[in-house]
């Protein structure tokens, strides 16, 4: 793999460096850090010209950054490379930021992962790589293939461990119901709906259940855990109508606000999450993370070779 270059931004350079151990090729250099008054300096240290350069970046808030900072070192750093004469530009995104504002749902808002998508699409992308979009439709935002991974084999691991007659798979929300129907069908487990309603975009409330849960075990599987609400109050709704254990998986921990405190005090035995997003500090004991290097990596290694990445899509 000569020519494939891969690049890390400063949100998440763990998972950067799990990527490059499974395709056998370094991080290559590069400056990334702030001007005095707070600018991203980037300075891409190799010769690219020519090259099939990734950048990974996933859009998320950490310990050390804002969201909007690890945007820009994204775009930043693609707009460097762009200029150095790379050959194409994938842009490695595990987890995509703004992707919940993707509708026009009441008057006057924003399309967040629109203008996200026009800004990388500007910067000079010439692909995108990324897991579990929030909706799969953002995938038309772009006018450049995106290749949009999906954790599914990595949780279907995790729950063939169960015996599927004892085992029912629950979506948090109706928006879930398809992909979660997508694990029962294929596990030929149980399966079940909470409806939720939602107060704001931050506040909702799981009001009632449809399907059986009484003496089984449920898995609720969902994109993202942000404020912990959602997993929590549906957790909580599940275990009154006699489930004997609730555990869940989740594509993107975001943990923002009070979510660890709330998972710490929730009614999970279990709660996967894959390391699309680095964990803050004080993760409570029931958090197991799951990682996504080698799924990624191979969608990269097949990239540059121009396969098919179909056979991820178990
Ligand atoms: C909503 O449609 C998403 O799939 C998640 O359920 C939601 O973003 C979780 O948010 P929170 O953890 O704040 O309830």
């Amino acid at each position: 793999m000569l020519d494939l270059f891969l690049f890390s931004g400063n949100a998440h350079p763990e998972l950067a460096s799990g990527i490059a151990a499974y395709l056998h090729t370094p991080l290559r250099k590069r400056v990334l850090d702030r001007f005095a008054d707070g600018e991203v300096r980037v300075e891409i240290g190799e010769n690219v010209r020519g090259r099939d350069c990734f950048v990974i970046q996933p859009t998320c808030g950490t310990a050390e950054a804002t969201v909007n900072d690890n945007l820009m070192e994204l775009l930043t750093m693609v707009d460097a490379l762009r200029r150095a004469s790379a050959r194409r530009v994938t842009a490695v995104v595990p987890y995509f930021g703004y992707a919940r504002q993707d509708r026009k749902d009441t008057p006057r808002v924003p399309l967040t992962a629109k203008l996200v998508a026009n800004l990388l699409t500007r910067a000079g992308i010439d692909r995108l790589l990324t897991m579990d979009l929030h909706a799969g439709q953002i995938q038309g935002y772009f006018d450049i293939p995106v290749d949009n991974l999906l954790p599914r084999p990595l949780f279907l691991r995790e729950l063939g461990n169960f015996d599927s007659k004892e085992l029912v798979i629950v979506a948090p929300d109706a928006g879930s119901a398809k992909i979660n129907r997508s694990y029962a069908d294929r596990l030929r487990s149980g399966f079940a709906i909470v409806d939720k309603s939602r107060h704001s975009t931050d506040v909702s409330k799981a009001l009632t259940l449809i399907g059986k849960v009484k003496d089984r075990h449920c898995f609720i599987i969902d994109d993202i855990i942000s404020t912990g609400g959602t997993m929590v109050n549906a957790a909580r709704l599940l275990v009154d109508r006699g489930a004997k254990s609730v555990r869940a998986a989740v594509t993107h921990g975001v943990f923002a606000g009070r979510a660890y405190q709330k998972l710490a005090d929730s009614v999970f035995s279990e709660f996967i999450v894959t390391d699309t997003i680095p964990l803050r500090p004080g993760t409570p004991g029931i958090i197991r993370t799951i990682s996504v290097a080698k799924l990624i990596g191979e969608a990269i290694r097949r990239t540059h070779y121009d396969l098919s990445i179909s056979v991820l899509f178990i």
